[in-house]
């Protein structure tokens, strides 16, 4: 702790009036911390005591050559438990492709050539650069337009996706914005603080008007996945780095995030963009565990929420200072040791997306140092159930679905 709260962070913050700025507390954030790797490793043996003490509790660790061999093969030409049987590629769509995690997730599943990519971008050139930068093959990927900072372009993206007559197999929640030196809030299309508009009201519309094409699909294993954070668990110590996650009594949420009627934060307080990001984060966890508990049993898709590790190089940093940006690498590197590269990071998340052994549902993976995967414990407020009920509940009012 000690490590996290003196190093590098605070020797970066850009002060913001009134209260410590966008430094250690939103800086040492999507770290790992050396201790976070030894809880980590913890919490994955203590997992494993449990699974032998009790059969329930279900750990799902395999080696790193293992996972890649199972990204390699995703579960087709083959019949499911269920008895579905398919032949064709997997279908999937991933939110936020054009960079970072969502690039290197759709590079990994498209070299398969089991998969066929959907990236959804909100610029579309910039998607198309990159998926040739990274060396995609023609064939293996289409780019089509979503904003999520717009719900007009959630439900136009719904629509120019089932005009394209393709089956949705998989659904990855992962686009996000983190603005921690922000002074002041900003706001999507529909008048939502922009963090929590893109990273959780967009994808919830998204993810909900999609529901109906996974239920549809005769794929042999549906998912939907929620890209989360370390960073909205206070249960880590990059969690407890200020500020923290705190949802409150989400007034705030309630009273539509717009500044007027109410505050621009969930909790009801003063704005701050490095908060605001991780309580988008929590949300985002939350959802995914509302909607296995509400469609999980019915419809048997699985849905599952992630941290990848600190993937610090990747344009998610792009607002932060530019010293912050320098150090951070090195610093997850070499000190805590939290560092994962796109690449890596790609595999694991394209494992949660085709990995036939990874069809748990309501399950948050981690993955130890050995890059083995795990199912990891969430925070008690990203795990609690009323507080998923309400988020469920105020959100599905703020985006129209009631
Ligand atoms: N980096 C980490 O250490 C880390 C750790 C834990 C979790 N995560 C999570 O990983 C996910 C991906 O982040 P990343 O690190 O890969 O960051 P990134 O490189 O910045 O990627 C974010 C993606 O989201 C897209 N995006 C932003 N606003 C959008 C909007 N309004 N509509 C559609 N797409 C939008 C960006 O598009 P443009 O290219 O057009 O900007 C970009 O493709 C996020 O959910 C993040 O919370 C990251």
């Amino acid at each position: 702790m000690a490590l996290q709260a003196s190093f590098l962070p605070s020797a970066l913050s850009p002060h913001k009036e009134g209260k410590v700025g966008g430094g250690i507390k939103d800086s040492a954030f999507l770290g790992t911390s050396l201790s976070d790797h030894v809880k980590s490793d913890l919490n994955c043996s203590l997992l494993r005591c449990g699974k032998r003490l009790n059969a329930s509790v279900g750990v799902r660790a395999q080696t790193a050559a293992a996972a890649a061999a199972a990204t390699a093969s995703p579960a087709i030409e083959r019949a499911t438990p269920e008895g579905k049987k398919t032949l064709r590629k997997g279908n999937v769509v991933i939110t936020g492709a054009s960079s970072g995690l969502g690039l290197a997730t759709a590079k990994a599943l498209g070299e398969t050539g089991k998969w066929n990519v959907v990236m959804a971008c909100r610029d579309f050139l910039k998607a198309e650069r990159a998926a040739k930068a990274a060396g995609m093959s023609e064939g293996s990927y289409k780019i089509m337009h979503l904003d999520l900072a717009s719900l007009e372009s959630v439900r136009q993206f719904v629509g120019n996706f089932r005009l394209s007559g393709m089956p949705l197999d998989v659904l990855v929640c992962n686009a996000a914005v983190y603005l921690p030196t922000a002074r002041e809030p900003t706001y999507t299309a529909d008048g939502f603080e922009m963090s929590v508009g893109i990273n959780h009201l967009g994808h919830f519309l998204l993810a909900r008007e999609l529901l109906e094409d996974l239920k549809a699909s005769d794929y042999p294993s549906t998912r939907l996945i929620i890209v989360g954070s370390i960073t909205g668990n206070t249960n880590t110590l990059a969690g407890n780095v200020p500020p923290k996650a705190n949802l409150g009594d989400m007034r705030g949420l309630a009273a539509g995030l717009n500044g007027v009627k109410g505050s621009t934060m969930i909790d009801g307080g003063e704005f701050d963009g490095a908060k605001a990001y991780k309580d988008s984060k929590v949300c985002n966890m939350l959802m995914m565990q509302e909607f296995h508990r509400r469609y999980h049993e019915e419809t048997g898709i699985t849905f599952a929420s992630l941290y990848p590790g600190c993937i610090a190089t990747t344009g998610l940093f792009r607002e932060h200072i530019p010293l912050f940006r320098l150090l951070f690498p090195p610093f997850q590197k070499y000190i805590t040791k939290g560092f994962v590269s796109e690449d890596e990071a790609g595999k694991r998340l394209a494992q949660v997306v085709s990995d036939p052994s990874l069809t748990k549902s309501g399950v948050y993976w981690s993955w130890n140092k050995n890059s083995a995967s795990f199912e990891n414990q969430l925070s008690e407020e990203a795990s609690d159930p009323e507080k998923a009920r309400r988020v469920w509940e105020i959100s599905e009012k703020l985006v129209g679905l009631v």
